[in-house]
Order: C-alpha cells, then sequence, then structure tokens
C-alpha cells in the first residue's frame, strides 16, 4: 500500500506546535516497518534553500490561474520522500505557517490551503510527475481538510482518512471562498461542506473522507459531546463507527535524557542523579535560586485559554509562598503573558518567565524541572505531559483528553508506597483548587526522595513510543485499502 501524507508543519522542518511533532515522528515510524509513504508540505520561506537537494519533479495544475512546482526532497535525518508544492505568491513569506508576523492570519488562508488539500488530491490523479499515486491519503487538521472533498469530486478510487488534532481549529472562511477554490455549489449545504453559512475545511474533512481518526480514546468520545464537539458533535455522532482515537506517542530518539543535545548533563534511569545537575544548571540559567530541594514546575506550552494555565496562574502564590520555583516557557495570549510576568517580577529568584518560542530551552526545562504542569481545559492528545514522562519529570495534569489516556494517576497505597501503575498526577475535578490541592500532592511526595524516584522511574518506563501505536494506523489503511 502506498500511504501520501499531507500535513502543513512538520518536525524538523517547520513547527508551530503537536502537529509538527507528529507529522515528523508518525511517518518515520510507519516506514520503519516498510510502509510505502510519501510526505506533502508547502515550500514554506527558506525550506527549499535548506532542503538536501531537492529534485524539481515538474508542475501540477492546481486552479485555473494557479500552477505549482513540485519538489522532491528527504525529510531531514530519514529517506522518507518529501514533496514540497512551490509557490512563492502564496508560501515564500516572512512570517508563520498560519501568520503574519504582526497582523494576525494571513488574509488568504483559504487559498493558501486550499492549493495544499487540492495538490494532495491531484498527487491521486494520473499526472505527469514521476511520483506514484497513494492508495490512501492521510490528512491533518483543517488545512487538508479539502482533500477528502477533491478526490471525490474528482472521482479518485484513493481513499483518505482525516485525523482531528484540534477540533478548536476549524478553518471556516467567508462562504464566497468556495468559488475560488471551484468548491461544487450543490455540495454548500448542511450535508456538505457548509458550517454555519461558511466554507469549512474542518467540516469537508469530517464529512467527506472515509475514515477519521483523533489522537487519543478519550478526545475520541469528548468529541462527540456538546462540551468539546465545537459545533460537530452531532456529525462526529453520526460518523462514530468511521471514527477511531489512537493516542499518540512521541519521537523517543529526539526526545532521550540519555543523548539529547540540548542537555548539559544526560540521565537515564539508571543514572538519575545527573539530573539533579541538570536542574542546577537550569536554575543557573534562568536565573532561580540554587536550591536543589525547592520543587520546581516546569510549563512549556502555547499561552492560551485551551492550556488551563489561568489556573495556575490564580493559585500560583500559595505555591511560591510555600518554597516552589516557577518556570514558564511560551506565548499567546497578552493578559496571561502580563500575568506571569508579573508573578516574575513579585518573585525574583523563584519565577523565571520566557516569552517566545525556544526549542532547545524546553527541552531543558522538560529535564531540568521536577513536576511538568498541564491543567488544559482540552487536551487532544497534548505531547509534553509524554516528554515529562520521558524525562522523569512528573505530569500533573487535567483528566481529559490524552491528558487522561497517557497519565496513570494515583495516591500512596495503605503501606506508603506508589502504586505499581502510577506514573503522574490526575486532577479529579477541574477548577484553581483542586489544581492546588493536586500540586500538593505531588510536592508531599517529592519531599520523600525515596517514593519519587520510584515514581520517576514508572514514569520513566512508561512506553511512550510510537512503534505500537502507528500499527494501529497500519490497520486503519488496511481497513481501506484491504490486501494492500
Ligand atoms: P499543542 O500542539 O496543542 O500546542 P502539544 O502538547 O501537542 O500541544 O504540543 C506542543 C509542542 O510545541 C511540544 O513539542 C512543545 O514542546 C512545543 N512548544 C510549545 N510551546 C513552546 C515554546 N514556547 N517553545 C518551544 N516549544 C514549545
Ligand atoms: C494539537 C492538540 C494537541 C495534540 C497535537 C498533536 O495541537 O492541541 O493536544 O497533541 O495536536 O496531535
Amino acid at each position: 500500500m502506498r500511504l501520501l501524507f499531507a500535513t502543513s508543519e512538520i518536525f524538523p522542518i517547520i513547527k508551530t506546535g503537536g502537529l509538527a511533532d507528529v507529522s515528523g515522528a508518525l511517518p518515520t515510524a510507519l516506514f520503519a516497518t516498510g510502509l510505502d509513504i510519501q510526505i506533502v508540505l508547502p515550500a514554506y520561506r527558506g525550506i527549499l534553500a535548506t532542503c538536501e537537494s531537492p529534485h524539481l519533479l515538474g508542475s501540477l495544475q492546481v486552479f485555473h490561474d494557479i500552477r505549482c512546482d513540485i519538489y522532491q526532497t528527504t525529510l531531514p535525518g530519514t529517506q522518507i520522500p518529501l514533496l514540497l508544492i512551490d509557490y512563492p505568491e502564496l508560501y515564500d513569506r516572512e512570517g508563520g505557517p498560519y501568520h503574519h508576523p504582526q497582523y494576525g492570519e494571513w488574509q488568504d488562508n483559504a487559498l493558501r490551503f486550499g492549493v495544499l488539500s487540492k495538490v494532495a488530491a491531484l498527487l491521486a490523479m494520473p499526472n505527469d510527475l514521476q511520483v506514484w499515486q497513494p492508495d490512501v491519503i492521510h490528512c491533518n487538521d483543517w488545512q487538508t481538510g479539502l482533500t477528502p472533498y477533491y478526490l471525490r469530486q474528482m472521482g479518485s478510487k484513493t481513499r483518505s482518512v482525516f485525523s482531528i488534532h484540534n477540533l478548536a481549529f476549524q478553518g471556516n472562511f467567508h462562504a464566497d471562498w468556495r468559488h475560488r477554490l471551484t468548491l461544487d455549489e450543490q455540495d454548500f449545504k448542511s450535508e456538505g461542506y457548509e458550517f454555519f453559512g461558511h466554507v469549512s475545511f474542518m467540516k469537508a474533512g469530517l464529512y467527506y473522507a472515509d475514515a477519521l481518526s483523533t489522537v487519543s480514546p478519550t478526545y475520541a468520545k469528548e468529541i462527540q459531546t456538546e462540551q468539546f464537539g465545537f459545533g460537530f458533535q452531532g456529525l462526529l455522532r453520526y460518523r462514530s463507527a468511521d471514527l477511531t482515537g489512537i493516542l499518540n506517542g512521541i519521537d523517543t530518539h529526539v526526545w532521550d535524557p540519555a543523548t539529547d543535545a540540548y542537555l548539559p548533563v544526560h540521565y537515564s534511569v539508571k543514572k538519575m542523579r545527573c539530573k539533579k545537575e541538570v536542574k542546577h544548571a537550569l536554575q543557573t540559567e534562568l536565573g532561580l535560586a540554587l536550591n536543589a530541594d525547592a520543587p520546581l514546575l516546569g510549563v512549556v506550552s502555547r499561552l492560551t485559554h485551551q492550556k488551563g494555565l489561568d489556573m495556575l496562574a490564580t493559585i500560583a502564590h500559595q505555591l511560591l509562598d510555600n518554597g516552589c520555583q516557577l518556570a514558564v516557557l511560551g506565548s499567546g495570549e497578552p493578559a496571561l503573558e502580563q500575568q506571569y510576568q508579573t508573578l516574575m517580577q513579585l518573585y525574583p529568584g523563584q519565577v523565571s518567565v520566557t516569552i517566545g518560542y525556544n526549542e532547545p530551552l524546553s527541552h531543558r526545562i522538560m529535564a531540568g524541572t521536577d513536576i511538568f504542569v498541564m491543567p488544559s481545559r482540552f487536551e487532544p492528545c497534548g505531547l509534553n505531559q509524554m516528554y515529562g514522562l520521558r524525562y522523569g519529570t512528573i505530569p500533573v495534569v487535567a483528566n481529559t483528553g490524552g491528558l487522561a489516556d497517557s497519565v496513570h494517576g494515583g495516591v500512596l497505597n495503605a503501606e506508603g508506597k506508589v502504586p505499581a501503575k502510577m506514573t503522574g498526577f490526575v486532577m479529579p475535578y477541574h477548577n484553581p483548587w483542586t489544581l492546588l490541592v493536586t500540586l500538593r500532592q505531588a510536592i508531599a511526595i517529592f519531599a520523600n526522595s525515596g517514593q519519587w524516584l520510584q515514581l520517576q522511574k514508572q514514569a520513566m518506563r512508561q512506553d511512550v513510543s510510537w512503534e505500537t501505536r502507528a500499527k494501529h494506523y497500519q490497520k486503519l489503511y488496511e481497513t481501506l485499502f484491504p490486501g494492500g
């Protein structure tokens, strides 16, 4: 079977969040099993110049006035073929894949990702490029939501899987875009790509894909409810037989405390002493007091409503007044950024806040802190809690989505022992006071070095790799293309 993986971001080339991590690691795990796989991505600024010997395959007529060159290279560090869509007018820009450097989202995102969606579908049609046509296309999030629609519009036999990484981002655009994107008028209806009077890329993916998946079993259930469905719960319930939740894994080579190039010292389950040195180095780097016994809490996150970090800001004083330290790295809503910066001013030497995106520092925070805090209101999967497990940085998480599926909470048993399966702490309710209580439970165990070490070892031994999870995707592809 030949699989095309369509995505708008991919680590290590271009990343704004977890989608990039998954787009890098899942195809790598699938390729390792021998699956014939290629990836397609827009050639954002600088990518063609930095990728290994890109080779022009030819061009595709996408819309009547848009013809794109298609280059082939490989995903850095792998042999996986990577197809890049070169259309400078849409992609060769300063700024992020979705955002202008200053003024919010790109105004022509409908066209930019309409082109990505259409190119993925065109690769499945007879064309002049010297590449195979896929049997299955794996689409990811709204940016590739129109691919399943275009496949049907063009009468392709290629099947599609549409993966929901975050239902909150839907790609809904003004109804007029349907003309520019050559979507058929007759499908602009609720049994089609229309969503509350808009053209919706997410809706098209959910409606037209042959199979749907999302990134954890719990989120697969949650999105069928009003609370988490963002208006799509009815459609998702209707399609529930086609919807699977497969928990993400992580790239255990990129995220490995025994080899991580961003760390000053390496450690492993058998050499935990050295994690203390990483903590010491992090405290030095961030200007925190050099206190080995102070519980150091870590946050690496988009600072948005989804992530629930306003709750941590609300209760932070009570933790800090009791001697905790806090290291935050993130960016997002200005009011939340400001709240954390104020905390840093109020607690010098105890709170460090870095506003911005910083890959090396994210690794050092993951390794050098003791407890990783992730009280998300909803979390389709979440990767940081799994990086925390891998680094022996114990996650304290909300009971939702992939957080609930990947962190095994618990309390000490009657003999004061850490239960065998416990790898972190899960908040039973979602409010600031429960977060405080749960963090205090974690801090109480942290104070007992024997119990804490046991918990760290259990966390580090939990399987968070893609190897087992990629097999679930393979099975899913096989249901669409039996015997392939
Ligand atoms: P989401 O994709 O919803 O933001 P995930 O937990 O799935 O959440 O993935 C977030 C990814 O982005 C992780 O790899 C995390 O380390 C990274 N990340 C988030 N914010 C930052 C930041 N400010 N600097 C560096 N990496 C970050
Ligand atoms: C989204 C979700 C996050 C998930 C990631 C990768 O960004 O918000 O929970 O881990 O996609 O699937």
